[in-house]
């Protein structure tokens, strides 16, 4: 999967080499990070890539020029192009699962007051937000997105990993999970994952996951039940 980043800070995403998994999956080249900076695009003189906002306003906004010829440098018949906005649809696993279906996607990066509406009106194939608030700029959402949605991509977990069992992949939260010691400070791990008996193993995640999301996200675990009603639940 590629990932097109138009940016005006291209050496933030370096990071993500060094970044396990995701790391390992863009030496291993099934994840490609292309970085590209907006201002390299700039016609002015001063490489400026920003102005005052009309109709008055606190702070500067990014002109369309920059915006659009880094666009248009990058654009391609069905790789879309989503713009990290606060006004955007918020990303949640089910949009994570939809992006992931994508072989290439283009992440627009804002910052200042963020970019000319014309730009997002005309050119910008999709708004996504990674939650009700706001950032100073878009290369945080864009690094939460990648990440969330390349360990979707074949290739990129490991042989032993998978992401099925993960909290949201299957719209609840992941169960309990413990490793060695088995005992520790006297806090026992649970009994039954050592019976070696597979059926009671996984009915015991099965609670767990249930009691997790009841407990820590009551809202999804209100929609759980409207889906499979009161019997499955505690
Ligand atoms: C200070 S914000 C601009 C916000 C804009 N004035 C508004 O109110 O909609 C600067 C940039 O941060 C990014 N950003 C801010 N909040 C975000 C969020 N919740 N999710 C994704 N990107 C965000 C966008 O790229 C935006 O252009």
């Amino acid at each position: 999967m590629k990932f097109n980043i138009l940016t005006l800070f291209p050496g933030f995403f370096n990071l993500l080499d060094d970044y396990g998994v995701i790391g390992r999956a863009i030496e291993k080249k099934v994840i490609e990070i292309n970085k590209i900076n907006i201002r390299d695009f700039s016609t002015d003189k001063h490489k400026r890539v920003d102005d005052e906002l009309y109709g008055g306003g606190a702070g500067m906004l990014m002109t369309p020029q920059p915006l659009y010829d880094s666009i248009k440098s990058v654009k391609k018949e069905g790789v879309p192009v989503i713009y990290l906005s606060p006004q955007g649809r918020v990303l949640n696993q089910k949009l994570c699962n939809e992006l992931s279906k994508l072989d290439e996607m283009t992440l627009l990066c804002g910052h200042y007051e963020g970019i000319d509406s014309r730009i997002t009106d005309e050119f910008v194939d999709m708004e996504i937000s990674i939650g009700d608030y706001c950032l100073s700029g878009g290369e945080i959402g864009a690094l939460v997105l990648i990440d969330s949605v390349s360990r979707l991509v074949k290739g990129v977990l490991g042989n032993e990993e998978s992401p099925i069992t993960d909290s949201h992949y299957n719209f609840l939260l992941q169960h309990n999970i413990y490793t060695r010691p088995r005992e520790f400070m006297g806090y026992k791990v649970p009994e039954v994952l050592f019976s070696g008996n597979h059926k009671l193993i996984e009915e015991w995640k099965e609670e767990s996951a249930l009691e997790n999301t009841k407990k820590k996200r009551p809202d999804i675990y209100k929609i759980y039940l409207e889906k499979h009603g009161p019997n499955k639940g505690f």
